[in-house]
């Protein structure tokens, strides 16, 4: 497959495309910023310059592929306004892509009790603007799959997780998400399903087997 991943130097997303690589994907990473260009296509994707907030239309910097991975976010340090036009608006951006360009398969790497809004007045536009995109996906008529993780964390990988409909908070590696989302695009039963992702005791593929029984 091709998968084109937005947000493409983000933390998951340079982790994702080594395993997509070793998978036998292609891979075209959308970035904002050509500076990391160079550390794009070390990690082994081909990257694609796209900043969704000042494009209207991503088409074609998406491109004909068969997959898409929204993997980008304003980040811990933005004001509530980019919450809206990254993490909202963004996932939307690349959902209308995927219509015009006919990739049915969009995967989203969201974040657990978004629907239940929490903490400062930041982090609560953050929620409702996942919990927006979220809902615009599920109902988009595509083939997505959304994978909540609870607070993501840098330590090694354990390749064991829980992974299901209404997980208790909790946190989990990097690593082991982009596992998850690596996983996910080989098994295209996993469509319309939405699940939260924390550390846990079962290996990826058998987790995932066992959320889709
Ligand atoms: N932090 C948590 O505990 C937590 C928990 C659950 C879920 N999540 C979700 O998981 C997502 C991925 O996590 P992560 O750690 O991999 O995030 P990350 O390292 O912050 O990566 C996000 C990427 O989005 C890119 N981006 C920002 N604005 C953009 C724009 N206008 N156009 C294109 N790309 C843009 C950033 O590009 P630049 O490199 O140019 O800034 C960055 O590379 C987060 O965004 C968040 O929504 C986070």
């Amino acid at each position: 497959m091709k998968i084109a991943v937005l947000g493409a130097h983000g933390q998951i997303a340079m982790l994702l495309h080594s395993i997509l690589i070793s998978n036998g994907h292609e891979v075209a990473g959308l970035i904002r910023n050509p500076e990391h260009a160079e550390e794009v296509e070390k990690a082994g994707a081909q990257s694609v310059i796209c900043d969704v907030e000042s494009q209207e239309d991503i088409a074609e910097a998406v491109g004909r592929v068969d997959a898409v991975v929204f993997a980008a976010g304003a980040g811990p340090g933005s004001g509530a306004g980019r919450k809206w036009t990254v993490d909202r608006d963004g996932a939307l951006k690349l959902i209308e892509a995927a219509r015009k360009n006919d990739i049915s398969r969009y995967v989203m790497i969201s974040a657990m009790k978004v629907e239940e809004p929490r903490g400062n007045e930041v982090f609560q536009v953050y929620q409702k603007a996942k919990s927006e995109a979220d809902k615009a996906l599920r109902e988009s008529g595509l083939d997505w799959t959304i994978i909540r993780p609870g607070r993501l964390t840098d330590n090694l990988p354990t390749g064991r997780v829980a992974l299901g409909p209404d997980l208790e908070p909790g946190e989990i590696p990097r690593a082991d998400v982009a596992a998850v989302v690596a996983e996910v695009l080989e098994m295209p039963e996993t469509a319309g399903y939405q699940w939260d992702l924390t550390s846990g005791d079962t290996l990826v593929e058998a987790a995932i087997r066992q959320a889709l029984s």
